[in-house]
């Protein structure tokens, strides 16, 4: 059985996500870690924050911290937001830890080695009004290619084409707004990936099973235009790996670091070595994840991120894996996601519009965001949050089909025949109905969770519930038991052991609601359904359950609309 390795984007350390960010690449990852866990896979699921680079420095001066204890204290606070959100990461790594630090130093000593590394003397901007140079981020301008007007140096938001600063028509400070700009000369590293083009394009073209959102952009990133051009990889900065070729100084690069860019992806394998060091492990152990010299043949290694990072996952990063010639794993397949709007509009850090992780958890649980966030998770499209759908999905998936079905069986059965499995009795054609159903669906979950086909995935589950609710409805063994108590028995067995499966098939999008399922069926068996019939065996009769509280709240119109207040942007 294969094992398989997953990552999320890093997001970066300054700042709370919003809600757009978490179903970008998070949460998606994240069920899926649980999924091919739940299948018995061996799974190693990473994560970290991306702390490096400029936004950082800023952040930290706007609060007075200095920058390593304000990206320490906020690396604290992503991390009890994602355990907020049962993101369940095997490792929340840090790329500013010595681990990355190494072993961004290490590729870099390989990609000089190996001929990838140029050395030049650089025209760089220097803001005359600010008096330092202007990393990339911060400086503005109209793109090149597509005539935005607020464009990064980095990368156009609007094309998504990466960018040189000094492509920028009409550049700006993003700092001051000064204009007062001037090209100073400083020496500069940079990778030269051009000569890893025809490579590159050999490898993403056997990639025949990769999303469209993904080939088509990296596709475009290596033949429209420039194609793959070399990049400059290193920044005048404090923040960040100092540039050395792995244990040895690089003269004339003292006082720069690696750009932001470069050492992030790195931290993929960092935080696997950080996890190494944090639960006792030798280097063995992570390294059978990454090198294929050392066992990672048989891993699956399958990425998250949203459509933003795609370039630098399918180009860049690769780059640098192959350049070092070395035995490192490059990614199998890559999850790619379109964005989340909020109401009309977009998410907005700077106006504090939409709901970010911190909020979301302040007003409810987190299985009713995940619920929410999965089942519409912008895949083939860009989607809309509204508060309308939000409160519609909650109340209807969660409350009124999976909420209600746990209930109204566990109450009736309580009250007829105690906390424990009813015996005897046939169901009848109705149930050899549903599961026959059941079989085909649970059959097509399966399909749609192992393709990452996250909507399918909720729609499929969401259709499994509802089909067990049906069942019980047009059953009616509050009504059978006055003439066939027995088969009213066997009815209420049957039920209970469709609690037991919901839980299993649901843990990955509501872990909460599937762990209280769990428990309150007196069971930890959470064994796959290898086939349906015997799974609904599970819990014989004579089992003793509980009857759980209500799984889940509805949302009452008046939250609905203080809550779409509150979030507006609008802020008092
Ligand atoms: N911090 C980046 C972002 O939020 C993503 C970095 S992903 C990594 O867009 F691979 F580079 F780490
Ligand atoms: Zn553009």
């Amino acid at each position: 059985m294969a094992r398989i390795l997953i990552t999320s984007a890093l997001p970066y350390i300054n700042g709370i996500k919003h809600l757009g960010n978490l179903v970008g690449s998070q949460l998606p990852a994240d069920l899926y870690a649980r999924y091919m866990r739940g299948r018995g896979h061996e799974v190693m699921f990473i994560c970290a924050t991306d702390e490096h680079g400029t936004p950082a420095e800023l952040a930290a001066a706007k609060t007075g911290e200095a920058v390593d204890a304000y990206c320490a204290r906020m690396h604290e606070v992503q991390a009890d937001l994602a355990r907020g959100f049962r993101l369940s990461f095997d490792h929340y790594g840090r790329s500013s830890s010595a681990r990355n630090r190494a072993l961004t130093q290490h590729f870099a000593g390989k990609l000089a080695e190996n001929g990838f590394i140029e050395e030049h003397s650089e025209k760089q901007v220097y803001s005359i009004a600010d008096g330092r140079f202007l990393p990339d981020r911060y400086i503005e301008g109209t793109c090149p290619n597509c005539g935005y007007e607020r464009a990064r140096g980095d990368q156009c938001e609007n094309c998504t084409k990466q960018l040189d600063p000094t492509d920028l028509i009409n550049p700006r400070s993003a700092i001051s707004g000064s204009t007062d700009l001037e090209v100073r000369e400083t020496k500069h590293l940079y990778l030269r990936q051009s000569l890893l083009k025809d490579e590159i394009d050999t490898w993403i073209d056997g990639q025949s099973d990769w999303p469209i959102l993904t080939t088509s952009i990296a596709k475009k990133w290596l033949h429209d235009g420039d194609g793959l051009q070399d990049r400059g990889i290193t920044r005048d900065l404090h923040w960040g790996v100092p540039v050395k070729k792995g244990d040895a100084e690089w003269p004339g690069m003292e006082g720069k670091v690696f750009y932001v860019w470069f050492d992030a992806p790195i931290e993929y394998i960092g935080a696997t070595a950080e996890w190494a060091d944090a639960t006792g492990k030798s280097d063995k152990d992570w390294e059978r994840w990454w090198r294929s010299d050392k066992g990672a043949e048989d891993v699956r290694y399958v990425q998250f991120m949203g459509k933003d990072n795609v370039p630098f996952h399918t180009l860049s990063f690769p780059a640098t894996i192959m350049g070092s010639r070395e035995p490192w794993k490059l990614v199998d397949y890559i999850k790619s996601f379109n964005y989340l709007n909020y109401d009309g509009g977009q998410f907005s850090t700077s106006q504090g519009r939409g709901v970010f992780m911190d909020q979301a958890l302040s007003i409810l649980p987190p299985d009713y965001w995940r619920w929410w966030l999965l089942s519409h998770a912008p895949e083939s499209s860009d989607s809309e949050f509204t508060w309308e759908n939000f409160q519609a999905s909650v109340n209807k998936d969660l409350a009124d089909v999976l909420g209600n079905f746990v209930s109204r069986i566990t109450k009736f059965c309580r009250s007829k025949y105690g906390e424990v499995v009813p015996e005897g009795g046939e169901t009848g054609e109705r149930a050899a109905a549903l599961v026959v159903e059941l079989e085909t669906r649970v059959r097509a979950y399966e399909t749609h969770m192992e393709a990452m086909e996250v909507r399918k995935a909720a729609a499929e589950l969401r259709a499994i519930w509802a089909a067990g609710n049906e069942y019980l409805q047009s059953a009616a063994p509050w009504t059978v038991v006055k003439t066939e108590p027995e088969r009213a028995a066997a009815m209420v067995r049957l039920s209970l052991n469709l609690v037991r499966l919901y839980a299993v098939l649901s843990e990955p999008f509501i872990p909460d609601a599937a762990a209280m399922m769990l428990e309150a069926m007196g069971t930890a068996d959470r064994s796959w359904p290898g086939d349906v019939a015997a799974a609904l065996e599970t819990l014989p009769a004579g089992h003793a359950f509980t009857t759980p509280d209500n799984l889940f709240r509805k949302i009452t119109d008046e939250e609905r609309e203080d809550w779409e207040k509150r979030f507006s942007g609008i802020r008092s």
